[in-house]
């Protein structure tokens, strides 16, 4: 590939990404790559599933190599952007369609819709929930266990394999903020509402740690009152920028989400958890990037993406591609800070970078 000759096309700031990504050659970071969530991660698992939850067919993956794969946005997702400066040889596989071949190599378990609660985004249809997303990856674990042998060399495995959880978003936007459709936001307020979350959540690190997980970064929920979605639902004026009364209630379940990764690198030997501080990285200067439209998404605006819908005319000045998913050019900002920190509130204890240099079986020494 022309490497330079391209690189007149990207905008100056992301340089190291475009870098990294198509000139920087050298030994993968971690031998694989396991990773959980919702729609921003999700790169296919819900193509079968009866849902309007879904994303395989055009525009979506309009600036994608293979075009539309099933993913929630018009090119790569932030795990995708992750793998690429992991130096990993190719973006990971959905669970849906993973090889024995590849899934030494991670694979991708993340469904569009789903959250920490079981009844969390069904008014969209199936969905794989978190609990079934690690039941998949246990059966995952079998396979492993299989074409390694036995349960130390699987086990050995995976504690050199990186793991990034996303979710949670959903169980916000997608029950407790649409309470014509589910009972929570009557039963609880949003302080008991992110405790209930985060108990959950807590149970379902404990399953993953269990199971091999030992350097797993966690993305803290985003500024969600910012999405198109919210925006379009909640917010009083047409130019509202952001519904601060949702960010607010999100606030109070990160806060307790930095304290569980704490109790659990604590707790938990061998363990080495990050949060990522998704609503700090995307409290950026997005002006500054050349995003002028930061609440209205470049396909549906502040409905979702449907087939054959005409894109907006330049995808680099819009934060959202859907109501609620970013554009590729937002997410490679918010991987880029994911994975070296760009501030030292960006990530806790450490960035996802610094997290993938652990040896397994390293002590802790914090
Ligand atoms: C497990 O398999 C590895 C090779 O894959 C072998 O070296 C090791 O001895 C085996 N351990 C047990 C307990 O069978
Ligand atoms: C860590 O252990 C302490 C003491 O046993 C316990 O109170 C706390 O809930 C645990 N926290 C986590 C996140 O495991
Ligand atoms: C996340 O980032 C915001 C903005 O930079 C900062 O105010 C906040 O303290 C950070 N949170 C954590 C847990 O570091
Ligand atoms: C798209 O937007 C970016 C950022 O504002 C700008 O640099 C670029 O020239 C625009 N491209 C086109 C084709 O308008």
């Amino acid at each position: 590939m022309d490497c330079m000759g391209k690189m007149w096309r990207v905008v100056p700031v992301l340089l190291l990404v475009f870098y990294l990504q198509h000139c920087a050659h050298g030994e993968p970071e971690v031998p694989c790559y396991f990773i959980f969530g919702d729609s921003l991660s999700d790169s296919g698992n819900n193509n079968k599933l009866v849902t309007l939850g879904r994303a395989n067919f055009p525009p979506n993956g309009i600036d994608f190599p293979n075009g539309p794969t099933g993913r929630f946005c018009n090119g790569r997702t932030i795990v995708d952007v992750l793998a690429e400066l992991l130096k990993l040889e190719d973006y990971i596989p959905p669970y849906a369609t993973v090889s024995d071949y590849r899934i030494l190599q991670g694979a991708n378990f993340a469904s569009g819709s789903s959250g920490i609660r079981d009844e969390t985004g069904r008014h969209y249809g199936d969905l794989i929930t978190m609990k079934e997303q690690l039941k998949n990856y246990q059966i995952a674990v079998s396979r492993i266990t299989n074409i390694l042998g036995n349960d130390t060399a699987a086990m050995d495995h995976l504690s050199k394999c990186l793991f990034t959880v996303g979710i949670g978003s959903h169980d916000y936007i997608n029950n407790y903020y649409l309470p014509q459709l589910y009972p929570t936001n009557s039963e609880y307020t949003p302080v008991q509402y992110a405790s209930v979350l985060i108990n959950q959540y807590f149970q379902q690190l404990k399953t993953l740690y269990k199971h091999g997980a030992r350097k797993v970064a966690i993305f803290g929920l985003g500024r969600l009152g910012c999405m198109p979605l919210e925006v379009g639902l909640y917010g009083e004026v047409s130019d509202t920028e952001c519904v601060e009364f949702i960010n607010d209630a999100v606030q109070v379940f990160n806060d307790r989400l930095v304290r569980l990764v704490d109790g659990l690198n604590a707790n938990l030997t061998d363990a080495h958890f990050a949060y990522i501080n998704m609503s700090g990285i995307q409290s950026f200067d997005a002006a500054a990037f050349g995003f002028r439209v930061r609440n209205n998404g470049c396909c549906g605006g502040q409905l979702p993406c449907l087939p054959f819908s005409g894109p907006c005319s330049n995808r680099t000045e819009h934060i959202y591609w859907d109501f609620i998913n970013p554009t590729e050019a937002a997410n490679m900002i918010y991987a880029q800070r994911a994975y070296i920190s760009e501030t030292p509130s960006d990530a806790h204890p450490m960035d996802i970078h610094t997290l993938a240099q652990f040896a397994s079986g390293e002590e802790d020494d914090s």
